[in-house]
């Protein structure tokens, strides 16, 4: 069950039940591919050469679906608002965008909200495609063109860091220690904020054609809680297409903090 808010958000009520509609010895199968195939290297290559095919644009960004830019951004306005009004909030000096692709998220949402944007991202097209976009802006502060799985900022440098539609491309412990490395590099009162797509299956589902997993939102939690992260905000992404995967904004900070 969940309940809407005042600012648009939706808040679990109850723990979701569990439905799946994949039998039993399916799911035990698809599980183990899953968990094959993010040991491989090719896990990773294969994700890098998806992303060179796709165009530069936000309809490539959102896999064809460009109807969701718009309820996406203002959902996480409004999400990022709800941050900032929190106990101890974030400051707004500098964010990062990690999974930034062309910069759709840093252009409609980060660059308002915070002095300096870094934009993280693998595909070298995408990077070059922001550079241009956001030429001569002050707002933007360094192009960092590198995986996620490697990207390891000095600590004291992110008010906030913003993973958005990417974290499936890391596998468990490579995420794992994103979680950690982005915990340490955080400003006082910093936030990690993660808004993915999860599944209603319970299980993990690979996708093999841009080689990235969703997990159930359960999963993700596990992970979190590994990495030492606590989570301050737990919200479902409102207003999408029907047919699509639930999105989940998470606001996490390290436990002791
Ligand atoms: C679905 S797009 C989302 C882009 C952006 N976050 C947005 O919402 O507009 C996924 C992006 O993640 C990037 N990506 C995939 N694997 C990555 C990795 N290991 N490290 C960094 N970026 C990666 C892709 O190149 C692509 O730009």
């Amino acid at each position: 069950m969940s309940e809407v808010m005042d600012n648009g958000e939706v808040h679990d009520v109850e723990e979701p039940e569990m439905q799946s509609d994949i039998e039993e010895e399916d799911e035990e199968e698809l599980l183990q591919k899953a968990l094959k195939a993010q040991e491989d290297p090719a896990f990773y290559e294969d994700a890098a050469a998806y992303w060179e095919k796709i165009p530069a644009t936000v309809n490539g960004m959102l896999g064809g679906f460009s109807q969701v830019h718009t309820p996406d951004i203002s959902s996480s306005e409004l999400y990022i608002q709800s941050i900032f009004k929190m106990k101890n909030p974030p400051g707004h000096g500098r964010a990062a965008d990690c999974g930034a692709g062309i910069g759709r998220i840093t252009k409609s949402l980060l660059q308002k909200h915070f002095g300096k944007v870094d934009l993280i991202e693998q595909c070298p097209n995408f990077i070059q495609q922001a550079k241009e976009a956001f030429k001569g802006s002050k707002k933007i502060g360094e192009f960092v063109c590198q995986g996620l799985q490697h990207f390891s900022p000095p600590p004291n440098t992110y008010d906030v860091v913003w993973s958005q539609w990417v974290l499936g491309h890391l596998n468990d412990r490579d995420l794992e220690q994103f979680f950690r490395r982005m915990a340490s590099c955080l400003k006082p009162n910093g936030v990690i904020v993660v808004k993915e797509n999860v599944t209603s299956s319970g299980i993990v589902e690979l996708d093999e054609v841009d080689s990235s997993v969703t997990r159930p939102l359960q999963l993700l939690l596990s992970i979190i809680e590994q990495a030492d992260l606590k989570v301050l905000k737990n919200s479902r992404q409102p207003n999408l297409p029907k047919g699509l995967y639930e999105v989940r904004m998470l606001c996490l900070r390290h436990k002791d903090q």
